[in-house]
């Protein structure tokens, strides 16, 4: 069997560390040890709309953001194929169908779902497009065959019901859809990477994002004013670690070279959290640390963004060319669905048939 990824990202803002630790930084690895057939990477427009559809300008100046986050992080279009949603519209087909192999009640249940309804204050008024995009998100993956999608911890629900979704079609029409699998960071600490206010999650909304395409200055005063331990006021007191966001992002980020280059009097991560959970280490010291990481980490990304910021055309160019090929590998799965619907109609007669 084909190995064969596919994931993708709203395009409803900048993308920042937490997709870079949580899903971007994973793409890029599996990409580069190039095991795969085929990597799609989607720049999930359609989806976005499903909540943003009287900001569909929002949505729009955004595409090319994602597509420049997702280059200058390292994917290469020669390896990965960028692709736009909603000009694949052999997806929207494919949802079609399977809402019908769909209960409400099952939606309703659906963890991410239910987290995002509460989160709008959807509550009475859930557009039925928003509602739905478990479903199209199944076809997303489908459609190209899937078989890892590498995504954050908080897309587990969507592929649970992906997964059920390509079994009640196979068993209902016969062996036709490809079962995926989620992949997920190993490192802890990428999976759940707290805002810079140590909420649980970071969120335009909330404002407590360092982007992947802030300044240097922007990322230094963010790391400075960082939420750590509230109890940590002075040097020598102890302090926490588990929960502390700054110590989670060095969890996150932080490597051997940079304690030998930033911090060489410690040996690494674990005598650093050994001295401060003991007292005596104070939190400047460690945020400067974390700042150097950061920069470390994002100014190769920051640079290879002004780049393609410089070449938007090819850009554009790139968005295409890579549409036109996640449209063809769409299209061949949908005939195979209309086939195993038995739905070709006008194919070899069969509706004599
Ligand atoms: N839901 C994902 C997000 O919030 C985007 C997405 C749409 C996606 N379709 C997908 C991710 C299919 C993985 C696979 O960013």
């Amino acid at each position: 069997m084909k190995k064969v990824i596919l994931t993708g990202d709203r395009p409803t803002g900048h993308l920042h560390v937490g997709h870079y630790a949580g899903s971007l930084k994973e793409r890029v690895r599996l990409q580069n040890e190039g095991n795969y057939d085929d990597i799609y990477i989607m720049i999930a427009d359609a989806q976005a709309l499903t909540d943003n559809a009287e900001h569909p300008e929002k949505v729009r100046q955004n595409i090319l953001q994602v597509a420049l986050d997702y280059l200058a992080c390292g994917l290469e279009p020669e390896k990965s194929t960028i692709f736009i949603q909603s000009m694949v519209p052999e997806l929207t087909e494919l949802t079609f169908y399977y809402m019908n192999l769909v209960t409400v009640s099952r939606v309703q249940r659906n963890p991410t779902v239910k987290a995002e309804i509460q989160m709008r204050n959807f509550e009475a008024s859930i557009p039925v497009g928003f509602f739905c995009y478990p479903i199209s998100q199944a076809a997303d993956i489908t459609a190209f065959r899937a078989t890892e999608v590498p995504v954050g911890e908080d897309q587990a629900p969507m592929l649970e019901q992906c997964r059920e979704i390509v079994h009640k079609f196979n068993a209902v029409y016969g062996e036709t859809l490809t079962e995926p699998k989620i992949v997920l960071p190993k490192n802890e600490a990428c999976l759940r990477l707290p805002g810079i206010d140590g909420k649980a999650k970071m969120s335009k909304s909330l404002g407590n994002c360092i982007y992947l395409s802030d300044s240097e200055e922007e990322v230094r005063k963010k790391v400075m004013s960082m939420f750590t331990d509230p109890n940590h006021l002075r040097i020598q007191d102890p302090g926490r670690v588990e929960g502390n966001p700054v110590f989670i992002y060095l969890e996150a980020f932080s490597r051997p070279e940079y304690f030998a280059e930033f911090l060489p009097e410690y040996s690494g991560l674990e005598e650093l959290e050994e001295h401060y959970r003991k007292g005596g280490l104070g939190d400047v010291k460690v945020k400067k640390f974390l700042n150097n990481v950061m920069q470390a980490e994002l100014s190769p990304i920051r640079q290879k963004r002004s780049m393609w910021e410089q070449r938007l055309p090819e850009l554009c160019e790139i968005l295409k060319a890579g549409t036109e090929k996640a449209r063809a590998a769409a299209a061949e799965t949908l005939h195979d669905v209309r086939h195993a619907m038995r739905i070709d109609y006008f194919e070899n007669d069969n509706l004599l048939k």
